[in-house]
Formats: structure tokens, C-alpha cells, sequence
């Protein structure tokens, strides 16, 4: 069953961001971990420079992240990951990876890559800093990105990142910016993100987009009512904004959850109805930008049915 389950009563146009409760996590570890670690890692060494770029001048930020997510997972996974600060060396053990790295906050030369991207590597999030007044996007290990990639975004302020605006949700967007903008040191939020898919290949950056256009076609003749539930995929964000002191950036993390659509259905009690009742007020618009509209009668008398 998901871990997060962003369906209620209909489709909400709002921004949806909570903040965090006392027990919420800033980073989420579960089974898939050691799976998605291994993922990540041959991506970033087939490609680099796609999976993880950074403008010059955040380095201070990037620190600042690594810091804040390894000093939260040391303290809320002490049996998974070990942080021992000594003058100026941390000491990391990752007892998952079975990894141990010794390192200078603020040396750049003690890790083997960048502060973020190395922080990226030790999580299953996404991890991106937004810095400026209109939250630019300075940086990003984004190996799991949902229809997007690196190349298209870096660089871009809030606003133009989610450009063009479907305008059933500019009011949202607004909303989102402002409340990012004023975003303070100390309180964090959380949102959910959905979209129902094919396949639950993780990685479905940009470059991967016609692949995913092409296996969407070659399926739709044989998304049936009777066989959907096997065919289709729920995949879930819980993105976390959280605004570093001294920097002042914005850490924006992505957790990218996914599950059969039968399994969920079968698993979770009312999930179904609370999924069609989604689907079914979802705007067009916003159902064509997800690529749903061909389906979507399929999907919506399978869940109907259950
Ligand atoms: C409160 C904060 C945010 C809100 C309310 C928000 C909302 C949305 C919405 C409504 C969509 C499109 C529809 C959908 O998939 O549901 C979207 C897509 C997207 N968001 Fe956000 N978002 C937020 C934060 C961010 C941040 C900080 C980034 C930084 C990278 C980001 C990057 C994107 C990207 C790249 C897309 C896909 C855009 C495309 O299709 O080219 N979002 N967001």
C-alpha cells in the first residue's frame, strides 16, 4: 500500500502544502531503498551531467543540505546511518550501503562529488535548491523526475519552472509562489503529487519521454475495465520544502512512491471510490498534461466496478 494516498473527495486545486508534524520525516527510508540507491548510482555514472547540475555560488546552500540530511537521518535512523562530528571531520556510516566516508563540511575536496549530489546518493528523495527571490532553481540531483529533466529547469525562477500554466491552477501557482517566497527558517512543508502511468519505471526524465509516449500507445488498445488494474501504476511525490538558515535556499525533496493500481484497490479500503472520485472532477486540461484522457473511461468503470 502507498505510504502517502493524495485522494479524497474530488480534485483539489489547491496548493495542499501541510506542515511538518512531530513525526514526519524530512527523508524516508523504505524497502525499495538499497534497489533505488543501486538505480541512482548507475545513472549518475552512465550520465553525469544529466542527473545532477549546479549553477556556481551555491555551495553554501549545498553544504547546509547535506548537513541538515545526514544530521536528521544520524538522529532518526541511529541503527541505519551514524554521524560522528569530531572538530572539524564528520565521520558518516552508512549501515545500509555498508559505506564509511570522513569528511570536512565545507571542503569540497574531502567528497567525491558535490555536497548535494553526494547527500542524493545516501537517500532515495530527489534532491533540488531553489535560492533568490524568485526561488531560481540553483541546483538538482534529479534522478526520478516525473516528466522532466535538469536541462529544461536550471536556472528558472518558481514561476516559469511550471510554465506554461494550466489556468484551472494559475490561482494555486500564485498561492505556491508567495507562500515559497515567505517560506520561513524552521518550518517545513510537505505536499502530495499523482499521476497514473504504464510502467513504474522510476526514471521518467525527459529523455526517456518518447519510450513512455510510445509504450502508453501500444497499451491503450488493451487498457480494458477487466484488465487495468494490472496494467496501470499510482505513482505518488511527497515533496518537502524546507528553508536553510544560513543560506537562505530552499531544499525541495521528492520521494517518489509507486504501486499497481489492482494492488492498491485490493489493499487500501475505499481507495477506489476516493480514486474516482478524483479522476472524475479532474479538469481535462489537467488530465491531458497527465496523459490520462484516453483511459480514463477504462480506468473510471474498473474503479466504479470494484
Ligand atoms: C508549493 C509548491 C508547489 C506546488 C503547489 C506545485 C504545483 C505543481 C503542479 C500543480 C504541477 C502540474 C500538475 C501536476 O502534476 O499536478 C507541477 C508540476 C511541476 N512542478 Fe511543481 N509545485 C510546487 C513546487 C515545485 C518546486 C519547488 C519545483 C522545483 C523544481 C517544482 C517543479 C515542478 C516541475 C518541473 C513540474 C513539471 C512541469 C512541466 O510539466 O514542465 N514544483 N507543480
Amino acid at each position: 500500500m502507498l505510504p502517502y494516498f493524495p485522494f479524497g473527495q474530488q480534485f483539489n486545486d489547491k496548493m495542499g502544502t501541510y506542515p511538518f508534524g512531530e513525526n514526519d520525516p524530512l527523508i524516508d527510508v523504505d524497502d525499495n531503498y538499497p534497489a533505488e540507491l543501486l538505480l541512482k548510482r548507475a545513472l549518475l555514472s552512465e550520465r553525469p551531467d544529466y542527473y545532477y547540475q549546479t549553477l556556481p555560488g551555491c555551495e553554501t546552500a549545498q553544504w547546509e543540505a547535506l548537513e541538515l540530511i545526514l544530521t536528521t537521518l544520524a538522529q532518526t535512523k541511529p541503527d541505519q546511518f551514524t554521524l560522528h562530528k569530531e572538530q572539524t571531520t564528520w565521520h558518516w556510516n552508512n549501515h545500509l550501503l555498508n559505506e564509511k566516508t570522513d569528511f570536512i563540511p565545507g571542503d569540497s575536496s574531502t567528497l567525491p562529488t558535490d555536497p548535494l549530489n553526494w547527500a542524493g546518493l545516501q537517500v532515495q528523495e530527489d534532491l533540488l535548491l531553489l535560492a533568490g527571490e524568485d526561488a531560481s532553481l540553483v541546483a538538482g540531483h534529479l534522478c526520478f523526475a516525473n516528466d522532466w529533466c535538469l536541462d529544461e529547469k536550471l536556472g528558472l525562477p518558481f514561476w516559469q519552472i511550471h510554465a506554461p500554466i494550466i489556468p484551472i491552477v494559475e490561482p494555486m501557482m500564485r498561492a505556491a509562489q508567495k507562500s515559497l517566497e515567505r517560506l520561513p527558517v524552521g518550518r517545513p512543508v510537505w505536499r502530495l503529487n499523482w499521476s497514473v502511468k504504464v510502467t513504474d519505471q522510476l526514471d521518467m526524465t525527459s529523455r526517456h519521454l518518447p519510450a513512455l509516449k510510445q509504450a502508453l500507445a501500444e497499451q491503450l488498445p488493451y487498457l480494458t475495465p477487466n484488465t487495468i488494474g494490472n496494467q496501470l501504476f499510482i505513482r505518488v511525490e511527497r515533496q518537502t520544502l524546507t528553508r536553510l538558515p544560513r543560506s537562505g535556499a530552499i531544499l525541495f525533496g521528492i520521494h517518489t512512491y509507486q504501486n499497481r493500481l489492482a494492488n492498491e484497490v485490493n489493499s487500501r479500503p475505499g481507495g477506489a471510490a476516493h480514486m474516482a472520485n478524483v479522476f472524475s472532477t479532474t479538469p481535462p486540461a489537467m488530465l491531458d498534461y497527465k496523459s490520462m484522457t484516453d483511459f480514463l473511461p477504462a480506468l473510471l468503470t474498473y474503479l466504479h466496478n470494484q
